[in-house]
């Protein structure tokens, strides 16, 4: 749903078939476009009118649903998390390079437009190293409605995989070197609600810079305020809304949450997607990038820049389609005209970094990323 604008407003993309497996999805999605929806995923994989495929399913399901699809020869942009294990991951990994075939992780926030020009600032070495990331996020994410495995930690569930992989995405981007360790606590403060719902992290990076990021789903809070009330997806917010989440939440039984998850997804008889192109850019709460002659302060509408002698603000111009940055960089790589940034192989260190920030904090210690990963290697 939250895609589809961008799919839908970009000339580059032309709906050739979906799948899904609800019935009232299939109907409504051949009817708005006048394009085949398909019965199985095979069916839509075999027709040779697709050239690429958007995989928007739950957490669990991306790894076989993306192997499938690059084997029938297909590109593939999958959401995030690209997986919840990293042993899927490398086989997702090793299936787009047998198959030849792109495979993007995203949309996440890394893919914005103020962090590319930030972190294309910081590579160009104008103000020296980087050394710190400040980032945070209060959020009303583990109060929305869920389905059960969304809080289910053995699968997936909890603000690491949803929430920390957009994180975590933003800060590697920025800081454009390796991480070497993960030292962090990741918290459940409700038992009614029983996966991690909060974390805060401490990450390391190659050549010393250091990243801290902090984000609490719990609903109270809402750092959107340091952001001048914009929302996380570029529009205007309503500070006088404070505490709906919780409120709508109180008044369901299980079962109404999940229907009430159903009604916001494609096809339900009331859920529209919002088409109305965002004023601003989208963002992941306040982010604060040190380097050793200037800080830079990112917003949904440009960056502030706190130099030796002078600060100055440096406008980024308002978004011309929805989710643009994601399509330039699949749409490229799809052309071989483009080096994809968020591939398998980046997917992949996000996963590690999730896995690290989660044994960090299971085993009270570091983690290195890179010592995970060589561990599933010697496995596999
Ligand atoms: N990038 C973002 O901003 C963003 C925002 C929200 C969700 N997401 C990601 O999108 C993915 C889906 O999120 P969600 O579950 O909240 O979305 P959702 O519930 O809106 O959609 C999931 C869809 O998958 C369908 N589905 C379930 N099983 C299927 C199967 N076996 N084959 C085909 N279709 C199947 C469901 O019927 C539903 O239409 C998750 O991985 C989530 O992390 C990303």
């Amino acid at each position: 749903m939250l895609t589809l604008p961008a799919l839908k407003a970009d000339p580059r993309v032309a709906f050739a078939g979906a799948f899904d497996l609800r019935d009232e999805a299939r109907v409504r999605f051949a009817v708005e476009f006048g394009v085949p929806a398909f019965e199985t995923l095979d069916a839509l994989l075999r027709s040779p009118d697709i050239d690429a495929v958007y995989i928007a399913t739950p957490h669990e399901l991306h790894a076989e649903q993306v192997i499938a699809a690059l084997r029938a020869g297909k590109h593939v942009l999958v959401e995030k998390p690209m997986a919840t294990s990293l042993a899927d991951c490398a086989r997702m990994e090793r299936a787009s390079a047998e198959a030849g075939k792109v495979l993007v992780v995203g949309p996440s926030h890394g893919f914005d437009a103020p962090v590319q020009v930030a972190a294309e600032l910081v590579a160009s070495g104008k103000y020296g190293a980087v050394r710190m990331v400040t980032a945070l996020n209060f959020t009303d994410f583990i109060f929305r409605p869920r389905r059960s495995e969304e809080l289910d930690s053995d699968r997936g569930g909890g603000v690491v995989y949803s929430q920390a992989a957009h994180h975590i995405d933003v800060v590697r981007r920025l800081v454009g070197l390796p991480v070497t360790s993960v030292r962090a606590v990741a918290a459940n403060w409700d038992s009614s609600r029983s996966s991690e719902g909060a974390y805060t992290a401490l990450m390391t990076f190659a050549a010393g810079a250091v990243a801290s990021l902090t984000y609490s789903g719990y609903a109270h809070y809402d750092s959107d305020e340091l952001l001048g009330w914009i929302s996380e997806l570029g529009y205007d917010k309503d500070p006088a809304r404070y505490g709906e989440a919780r409120k709508n939440l109180a008044a369901l039984s299980s079962q109404d949450e999940i229907e009430a998850k159903l009604r916001r997804t494609y096809g339900a008889p009331d859920a529209s997607a919002n088409d109305a192109l965002a004023r601003y850019h989208e963002h992941f709460g306040f982010i604060l990038l040190s380097c050793e002659r200037a800080d830079l302060k990112l917003s949904p509408k440009g960056l502030s820049i706190y130099g030796d002698a002078e600060r100055e603000f440096l406008p980024i111009a308002p978004p011309e389609l929805p989710r643009k940055e994601v399509i330039d960089e699949f749409v490229g790589a799809c052309l071989g005209t483009r080096r994809p940034i968020h591939d398998g192989r980046w997917g992949f260190d996000t996963i590690a970094c999730c896995v690290a920030l989660l044994e960090s904090s299971r085993r009270r210690t570091d983690v290195a990323p890179n010592r995970l990963l060589d561990t599933l290697s010697e496995k596999l």
